[in-house]
């Protein structure tokens, strides 16, 4: 029995998350710079869409370039946004084609004028598709999205638009970037690191974790698979006892 034959298809996280990580070294195992290796995540990316869509994965957020990755060389930054215009420009007519819905996550003003153009061509033409949707977390760190909602939340507070005790759950995950879009069940990270270097933090707070050694580069379809398989064979008790999980089911 194939891996894909084996997930049960009635309990498809309908998001996940990936920190797609190792590019780095993947690269420098083969003697080459960094940027060759993240010009081959770019294949492990569409490997990654393919298998999502395939099980009927609804929402795949994909870590691409967080606020702490423009203190990397220059000539990497640059050279990583240019592999984002050009991927994206490259494409957004196949992933047109296939029904895929592109977002985006994170302080798109800090991004540059090409990188900007891009993304808002992509959405624009693939807006009122219906199939999976694939959001690109760009210059995103949760945590300067927590005080971007709680900058707003304050200022609502202040003039009179929100009393304190409107401050609950669903007000916060409404101020978040990620507004619409169900929590991630599943959050992967590749190549062996296990933390979430400033992710989704609130998003995360009931999401399942799995960590694997294969770096971004070498991530193909089975591994997405594994992870899926590994997500199905725990229990989510969301802070009950499982005695109380079996009599709701
Ligand atoms: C982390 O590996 C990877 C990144 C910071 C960039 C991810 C970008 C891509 C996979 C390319 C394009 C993506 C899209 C969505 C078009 P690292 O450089 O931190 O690796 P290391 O830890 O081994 O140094």
């Amino acid at each position: 029995m194939s891996l894909l034959d084996k997930i049960n298809r009635d309990t498809i996280p309908k998001h996940i998350a990936i920190i797609m990580d190792g590019n780095g070294r993947w690269a420098q195992k083969q003697g080459e710079d960094r940027l060759f290796g993240h010009n081959f995540g770019v294949e492990a990316v569409r490997e990654t869409l393919k298998a999502a869509q395939e099980i009927g994965v609804e929402y795949l957020t994909l870590y691409a370039f967080s606020t702490e990755n423009w203190k990397r060389p220059k000539e990497e930054v640059d050279g990583l946004m240019d592999l984002l215009v050009r991927t994206i420009s490259g494409e957004v007519d196949e992933l047109h084609e296939s029904n895929v819905v592109i977002s985006s996550i994170g302080d798109m003003d800090g991004l540059p004028p090409s990188c900007k153009e891009e993304l808002q061509a992509a959405y624009d033409r693939t807006k009122n598709n219906t199939g999976i949707n694939l959001i690109l977390a760009l210059n995103y760190s949760a945590k300067w999205e927590l005080i971007q909602a709680t900058k707003e939340i304050a200022r609502r507070v202040k003039e009179g638009e929100l009393e304190m005790d409107d401050i609950n759950d669903c007000l916060m995950s409404d101020m978040l970037c990620t507004k619409g879009i169900p929590d991630p069940e599943l959050l992967i990270r590749t190549s062996g690191e296990n933390r979430v270097s400033n992710f989704l933090l609130w998003q995360i707070a009931y999401a399942e974790f799995h960590f694997t050694d294969v770096l971004w580069p070498d991530f193909k379809r089975e591994d997405l698979y594994k992870a899926v398989l590994d997500y199905q064979s725990r229990e989510r008790r969301f802070g009950l006892v499982s005695a109380q999980l079996e009599k709701n089911t």
